[in-house]
């Protein structure tokens, strides 16, 4: 089983990134297991030199923190293998204009900013050739990445078709509760790098004050029952999914445990401390030893570089390239 995913260095993770997909990745993690920081991704948005470069560190130290661990799955930087910016070329012959136009993602990112650079758009024709250069079976994201992954597939197979059979189809895997975690202050919007408030999202490195105070205003409504119910009440709902993704108890046993919403949240913001202070702990102690952080990430984008070159030659042969 080949399970590949990636993840931005812009901005600290949040909750959502880490219940979303860090986590199952690292319950997931195998010698088959490939997790990139996708650098490339990141210049899509205008971000200065300096923090791109430091971000990317500390989004590799973030992520063995959480518990990846470079002796036993493959954990590099995308831009330390060339193959992903030369496939993305051969697929962006495959992929169409209008299907690109049609990405939620593209739609709300472009809304938001004046002026737009040419690869806001096509940036899941870059995600897919992240995903298809390791013959990927199985990618774990949050549910917000399901769109990118349909169109992953489509033109896996529609390069198959056209080309002969080059590409495993990549299967979508999301985690069963927290696959997408909303804003604490708008349970209506997902949690974001880019849009949230700093009460509407957590950091894995906010303080346990922090924590204590967002969970404390997160908002909810006002019948005051504990009950799971995404319909009419998102934002418990929303705590609830938290709670259940850092336990072994499903949203609804949560819900029975307690009776009024302050008590739940101060077991909560007392859970999501505990669970975050080893990670946060680990994570200093990485930023210590930058030099043996870069030696990691450059070993982990060797090993990467042996399997994507060989299916980049395959896909290239395809084509008429060799
Ligand atoms: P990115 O960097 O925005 O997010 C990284 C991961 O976090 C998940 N996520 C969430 N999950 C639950 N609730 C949320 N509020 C939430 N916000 C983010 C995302 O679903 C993702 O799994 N395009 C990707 C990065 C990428 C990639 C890839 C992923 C590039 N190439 C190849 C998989 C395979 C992105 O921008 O994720």
């Amino acid at each position: 089983m080949r399970i590949f995913s990636g993840i931005q260095p812009s901005g600290t993770p949040h909750l959502g990134n880490y219940l979303g997909a860090i986590k199952s990745w690292v319950e997931s993690q195998d010698s088959g297991a490939f997790f990139c920081v996708v650098d490339l991704h990141s210049l899509t948005l205008d971000i200065t030199p300096e923090d791109l470069r430091l971000q990317r560190l500390e989004l590799s130290a973030a992520l063995i923190a959480s518990g990846l661990d470079p002796e036993v799955c493959t954990l590099f930087v995308q831009s330390h293998v060339p193959y992903h910016a030369q496939m993305n070329w051969l697929l962006e012959c495959v992929a169409s204009y209008g299907e690109l136009t049609r990405m939620v993602a593209f739609k709300d990112k472009a809304a938001r900013q004046e002026a737009q650079r040419a690869s806001l758009l096509t940036y899941p024709v870059l995600m897919a050739a992240d995903i298809l250069l390791y013959d990927t079976n199985k990618v774990p994201v949050g549910d917000d990445q399901k769109q990118h992954l349909e169109l992953t597939r489509e033109i896996a197979e529609r390069f198959n078709n056209r080309y002969g059979q080059t590409f495993t189809v990549p299967e979508f895997s999301k985690p069963p509760v927290a696959a997408r975690v909303m804003d604490l202050q708008d349970p209506t919007r997902k949690m974001s790098k880019s849009v949230s408030s700093p009460l509407g999202k957590l950091d894995i490195f906010d303080s346990a004050a922090d924590i204590e105070k967002k969970i404390k205003k997160a908002v909810t409504d006002t019948d005051g029952e504990m009950r799971y119910d995404w319909e009419n009440k998102p934002g418990l709902a929303n705590l609830l999914d938290v709670y259940s993704a850092f336990s072994s108890e499903s949203p609804e046993q949560v819900a029975a445990k307690f009776t009024r919403y302050g008590d739940f949240k101060s077991e909560l913001a007392a859970l999501i401390i505990e669970s975050l202070s080893p990670i946060q702990a680990r994570y200093t102690d990485l930023m210590g030893d930058r030099a043996e952080l870069e030696n990691l990430m450059r070993k982990g984008a060797q090993k990467a570089s042996v399997v994507s070159a060989a299916v980049y030659d395959r896909a290239a042969t395809a084509m008429g390239l060799n």
